[in-house]
């Protein structure tokens, strides 16, 4: 049987401004993800990537083509609805960190149930179930800590730790690397791998071919359309710099 359809994009399409000034910052993507895939979404600078996990994170909506998440067609929600079901239904790991800086780790992690009325709702049980996603990252001993007493990777473990709270079916991170220096990207990506391992499923943009190397499929985009769709275990970081060297196919 073949598993749940996570993500179905079909002729998804995003046209800023009109007229001449007109800008297909999507054009036409049609891709479907399956539960327990790690993706990589890789391109130069300005082929769409922002733009596209914008519309898969709900926080934008498709000018054109159809957007199913989980079963559901999102493409002409409301961004009220977009924001009730990006809320429950997804979580986001930027390169930024986005940490509440006045909270320590377990109140940053403890934040998203709070729009959750139907997860625990005692604040012992939710110290409780942020305490084991904070060990779970192996950041348990800095629970009471201020982002700006942890170090970068640890902050982003504490991002990570907050979205694992909330129990997401689909992880979207955005350059979660792009802020780290290489031991602590090898720490978030070892997490991610493990994430994976246990039937996560999560979509990540990258610039770099030896971030992308630990998905197991790869997506370049390039002026807005999908250019190739790698799916492979054992992938060649040579190779994929190749393929984002090479000059863009017109079609
Ligand atoms: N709000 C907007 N209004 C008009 N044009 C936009 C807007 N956002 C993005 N664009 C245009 O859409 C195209 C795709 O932009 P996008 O940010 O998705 O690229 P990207 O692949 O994420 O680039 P980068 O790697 O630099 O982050 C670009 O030409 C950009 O100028
Ligand atoms: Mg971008």
């Amino acid at each position: 049987m073949e598993p749940r359809k996570i993500i179905e994009t079909i002729n998804l399409e995003k046209v800023y401004g009109n007229g001449e000034n007109e800008v297909k910052a999507v054009d036409s993507i049609s891709i479907t993800i399956h539960e327990g895939e790690f993706v990589a979404i890789m391109g130069p600078s300005g082929s769409g990537k922002s733009t596209l996990m914008n519309i898969l994170a709900c926080l934008d909506r498709p000018t054109g083509g159809s957007y199913i998440l989980n079963g559901m067609d999102v493409s002409n929600l409301s961004r009220t609805e977009l924001a009730r079901v990006r809320g429950k239904e997804l979580g986001f790991v930027f390169q930024s960190f986005n940490l509440l800086p006045r909270m320590s780790a377990i109140e940053n992690v403890m934040l998203p149930l709070m729009y959750r009325p139907d997860r625990p709702t005692t604040i012992p049980q939710r110290k409780e179930l942020a305490m084991q996603v904070l060990q779970s990252v192996g950041l348990a001993e800095r629970a009471h800590h201020l982002p700006s007493e942890l170090s970068g990777g640890q902050q982003q473990r504490v991002a990570i730790a907050r979205v694992l709270i909330n129990e997401p079916i689909l992880i979207l991170a955005d350059e979660p690397t792009g802020n780290l220096d290489t031991r602590s990207s090898e720490e978030i990506m070892g997490i991610l791998h493990d994430l994976h391992g246990r039937g996560r499923t999560i979509v990540m943009v990258t610039h770099e071919p030896d971030v992308a190397a630990h998905t197991e499929r790869i997506l370049h985009i390039r002026d807005g359309k999908l250019h190739s769709d790698e799916k492979n275990g054992h992938l060649n970081p040579n190779k994929i710099k190749q393929t984002i060297n090479s000059e863009p196919q017109k079609v």
